[in-house]
């Protein structure tokens, strides 16, 4: 768990903790940024795989140039990094959570024409403390051996960014609703491509009927180590509820047996109702994102809204 004074990357590994954390968070964080093990798990496998042969000890199915990537640009390699000492098995997904904050920190490290500053992430746009949960995604998760990429790869990226396979916690954004969306671009990039993206992208995303311009873009020239450009996108988006959801079932399995709960009640000033009074936020907090939810597929009301003016 990575702790700022008001940005959290949460990693969700579950134990009894967890729902009390959650609570924590949702009280307290402005903005949190949960990270799922099992997504990084299958985002490393699918870098494993496109890697070449003699990093990996395993054959490729692909073997066309275009596909062909150098294991050191990887996002999830460690090279390059001061220690030197022997990969172990966390740190390709250490290496991804560490790229999400570096590339979240760039606007502050580096110039750029169109920088956001990290406060500005919170897309506070309605009042829902609450809902400070955020989506992140990375792309590409890693540079084509090929530098002078065709245009096409860049569109490619924005696509990426929005498909579930490139979530950091497995959560299927574009089945869910929208409330706004945050694209921080580093590179070469233009404020044109955005745009042209952001048009072709909207018509196969849900955004909330009173939010479909709720986009925020931020460009910094300085490119990532290894690319020409990349992409980090953090969504504020309802499917991070059945994340929630999961996190819930698995408490309940333990809690109804009462399985575990002594550890934490041996502690001082720990109480069993704290788990109950954590709970009941997360039932909140879920419930929340369900009503918003159910708000999909409402159109915008543009005439009303008219004949009030
Ligand atoms: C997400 O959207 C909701 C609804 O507009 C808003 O209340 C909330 O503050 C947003 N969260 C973040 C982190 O931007
Ligand atoms: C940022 O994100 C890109 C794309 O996922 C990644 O390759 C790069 O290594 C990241 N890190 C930094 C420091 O920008």
């Amino acid at each position: 768990m990575f702790y700022s004074h008001q940005l959290i990357i949460l990693s969700f590994s579950f134990s009894l903790f967890s729902i009390l954390a959650m609570h924590q968070l949702t009280e307290f964080a402005d903005c949190v940024l949960p990270i799922e093990n099992q997504a990084l798990v299958d985002i490393c496998n699918k870098v494993t795989s496109a890697l070449p042969p003699s990093k990996t000890g395993k054959k490729v199915f692909s073997s066309s140039s275009q596909s062909r990537v150098k294991a050191s640009s990887a996002v999830t390699s460690g090279e390059g990094g001061v220690d030197q000492r022997p990969e172990k098995p966390f740190d390709n997904m250490n290496n991804i959570a560490a790229n999400l904050i570096l590339n979240l920190t760039s606007s502050a490290r580096f110039e750029g024409s169109l920088n956001v500053d990290l406060n500005e992430i919170t897309m506070n746009l309605v009042p829902f403390p609450k809902i400070h949960y955020l989506v992140s995604s990375q792309t590409p998760l890693y540079s084509l051996t090929d530098v002078n990429l065709p245009p096409q790869r860049l569109d490619q990226m924005f696509t990426d960014a929005f498909s579930k396979d490139h979530q950091l916690i497995k959560a299927d954004p574009k089945h869910s609703l929208y409330l706004a969306c945050a694209l921080m671009l580093r590179g070469n990039v233009e404020i044109s491509d955005i745009r042209r993206n952001i048009e072709r992208l909207k018509p196969s995303l849900n955004f909330i009927h009173w939010n479909q311009e709720g986009w925020k873009t931020g460009l910094c020239s300085v490119p990532p180590v290894g690319h020409p450009y990349s992409l980090l996108a953090l969504s504020n988006n309802t499917c991070i509820r059945h994340t929630f959801q999961d996190l819930k079932d698995r408490f309940m399995k333990l809690y109804k047996r009462k399985a575990h709960v002594h550890h934490y009640t041996h502690v001082d000033g720990m109480e069993v109702s704290q788990f109950d009074t954590s709970l009941d936020s997360l039932n909140t907090l879920i419930s929340e994102y369900e009503t918003l939810e159910a708000q999909m597929g409402r159109v915008v009301d543009d005439i009303q809204r008219l004949t009030i003016a």
